[in-house]
């Protein structure tokens, strides 16, 4: 995968098949300590401790048709490539975080890369859910997007709507520009 911003596609696409209602996806960066992380949380099924050592594992999924089961291996992956890590917290019937750190300006970290492609993607893909996006630079909030707080600017019109979803990507990408 070559941009982050997929691997965290991937990454909530396993939350909304745990059944998630709330998805939040916050980036953080701190230039001080040169770090760069994802972390992915939502309040769906979670797993027991088994299943999380087998997550992690490249040759297991759960699904029956298999498509890979890669999908946090490879974000794993990513991470030590960069000199981070990638650490899983999960409580059944409680949800999951999922935290990938990077070393910020290791020449291996992948880019963030579009963002906002991701964030129309899942909220096209699943109006009902809420998704939160957070940025975080260096101890200070620079942005959040709400599909909670646009559901109710929106007053009754969808969130799949086609020109929301231009709106939702070119407003990410625009407050995230300079995040490389
Ligand atoms: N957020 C989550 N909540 C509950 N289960 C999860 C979550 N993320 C991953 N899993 C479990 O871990 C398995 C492996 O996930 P992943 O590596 O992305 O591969 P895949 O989605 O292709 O199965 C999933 O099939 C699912 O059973
Ligand atoms: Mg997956």
């Amino acid at each position: 995968m070559e941009d982050l911003s997929l691997h965290i596609l991937d990454v909530a696409e396993n939350s909304i098949d745990a059944g998630a209602g709330l998805i939040v996806i916050a980036l953080s960066e701190n230039d001080k300590e040169d770090s760069f992380s994802i972390r992915i949380t939502d309040d769906g099924k979670g797993m027991d401790e088994e299943m999380i050592k087998k997550v992690l594992d490249p040759f297991f999924t759960t699904k029956t048709v298999r498509r890979f089961g890669l999908g946090i291996p490879l974000l794993e992956q990513s991470c030590r490539e960069s000199g981070g890590g990638l650490s899983i917290e999960s409580a059944e019937g409680k949800g999951t975080a999922i935290t990938a750190e990077f070393r910020k300006g290791h020449i291996d970290r992948k880019p963030l890369g579009d963002m906002g492609a991701t964030m129309m993607t899942l909220i096209g893909g699943h109006p009902e859910i809420d998704f939160e996006l957070r940025y975080e630079k260096n101890g200070d909030t620079d942005f959040i997007l709400s599909t909670r707080e646009l559901r109710m600017e929106l007053d009754g019109v969808p969130l799949n709507e086609p020109a929301v979803l231009k709106y939702i990507k070119e407003n990410v990408n625009e407050a995230l520009q300079e995040v490389y």
